[in-house]
């Protein structure tokens, strides 16, 4: 099953594959802070470190909300994101 981690907690949770991370840390109380859950606040905005393949492609209107809320390498919006295989989930500073 794939995993989870959060790198500011250290916490680690086994997900089936194909979770959605929203999904997944409503039901979980996880640390990670969402806003419209839609994709266009950008309040879930996260670096996350995959293999190719671990996560869903992000789609164009993910892209634009990124772009108007951070450069950081590795961006996703949280809310937008769904788990193939393990992923470390940082802060995007
Ligand atoms: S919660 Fe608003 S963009 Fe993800």
């Amino acid at each position: 099953m794939p995993k989870i981690t959060f790198s500011t907690t250290g916490q680690t949770y086994e997900v089936a594959e194909g979770t959605a991370f929203l999904d997944f840390c409503q039901e979980h109380d996880a640390p990670h802070a969402f806003g419209c859950t839609v994709g266009s606040c950008g309040t879930c905005v996260c670096v996350v470190e995959a293999a190719a393949g671990s996560v869903n492609a992000a789609s164009t209107d993910e892209l634009d909300t990124l772009e108007m809320c951070t450069d950081a390498a590795g961006a996703r919006l949280g809310c937008q994101l769904k788990v193939h295989g393990d992923v470390t989930i940082k802060p995007a500073d």
